[in-house]
């Protein structure tokens, strides 16, 4: 594998998600930098900008120095180490802005299916991860899967006057990463897994199907019943960290209509979850 930290085929890239998708129209823009501080910040800028972003709109970066994970994480890699994306979505429902982040996810999970018979899958809301079954009853926390990829969905355009909402899906996966280059002991990357794959063919398969299940969340066609068959969350043992440092535990029933999760505790109580880590007990 002699292209494994090679460059995107941005050319090729791009003609094939124009077969794809014909009606991203002439105006849909797709830019590639060796560098930046983060795609998401950089679509941000440019949606708050005013600037007439198509919808769909990509910006995909080899590195970049200030990349921002979930709950104001950093989110780092060598260069050419990860595939790294942002994509812009200008017609947004924002009272369906919860599922968002979940179709999102089912989008990593259908394109990683085209790739590889690895089985990833989401942890909630829409962390890809591989479960190691291995983990058995006793393990906890974190032992019981390794990440491979993350996802940062925002909203923006709420500073320009009349406000003209968009969201942004922000999406990093772990491409050749080895275990030294990996910031944290519970990842994983595709080469780790034994996938070997180019980054371009690896951008055309994940953002095919992130943008197919985007459309479906645009129109309101994407059916939840697709992400509980790839939600690794549902029906396991949980913890919930929750923003204020609470914590609860139970067990993952579901997603409701807003993409939160439910999680029933030993009293019997369900509790809704709309924000936090949740960590798999077993
Ligand atoms: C997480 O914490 O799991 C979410 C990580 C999201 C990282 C991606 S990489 C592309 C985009 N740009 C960013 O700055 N963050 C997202």
């Amino acid at each position: 594998m002699n292209d494994t930290r090679g460059p995107i085929h941005i050319a090729e890239l791009s003609s094939q998600l124009l077969t794809a998708f014909p009606d991203l129209g002439s105006a849909w823009q797709i830019d590639y930098r060796e560098e930046t501080g983060s795609t998401n910040a950089d679509l941000r800028e440019r949606l708050d900008s005013g600037a007439g972003v198509q919808n769909y709109s990509i910006i995909l970066a080899d590195h970049q120095t200030a990349g921002q994970g979930r709950l104001g994480r950093a989110w780092t890699a060598p260069t050419r180490a990860q595939l790294i994306f942002s994509i812009a979505l200008t017609n947004v429902d924002l009272q369906r802005l919860g599922t968002l982040p979940l179709a999102a996810g089912v989008g990593v999970i259908d394109g990683l299916a085209q790739i590889t018979a690895v089985p990833f899958r989401l942890k909630w809301p829409n962390d890809v991860i591989l479960p190691n079954p291995q983990a058995g009853s006793g393990a906890t926390g974190y032992k019981n899967y390794k990440k491979l990829c993350g996802i940062l969905g925002e909203v923006t355009g709420f500073g320009q006057v009349p406000p003209v909402p968009a969201a942004i899906v922000g999406i990093g996966i772990n491409h050749s990463l080895t275990e030294v280059e990996i910031p944290v002991s519970t990842g994983t990357s595709l080469t780790l897994e034994g996938v070997e794959v180019d980054r371009t063919t690896l951008a055309g398969a994940i953002l095919t199907a992130v943008i197919r299940r985007l459309k479906q969340w645009e129109t309101d066609t994407f059916s939840l019943a697709d992400y509980r068959k790839v939600c690794a969350t549902l029906g396991t043992h949980v913890k919930a960290l929750l923003p204020g440092d609470s914590v609860i535990t139970g067990t993952a029933e579901d997603v409701d209509y807003a993409g939160d999760l439910l999680i029933r505790d030993e009293q019997g109580t369900v509790h809704t979850v709309s924000a936090g880590d949740v960590e798999h007990l077993r």
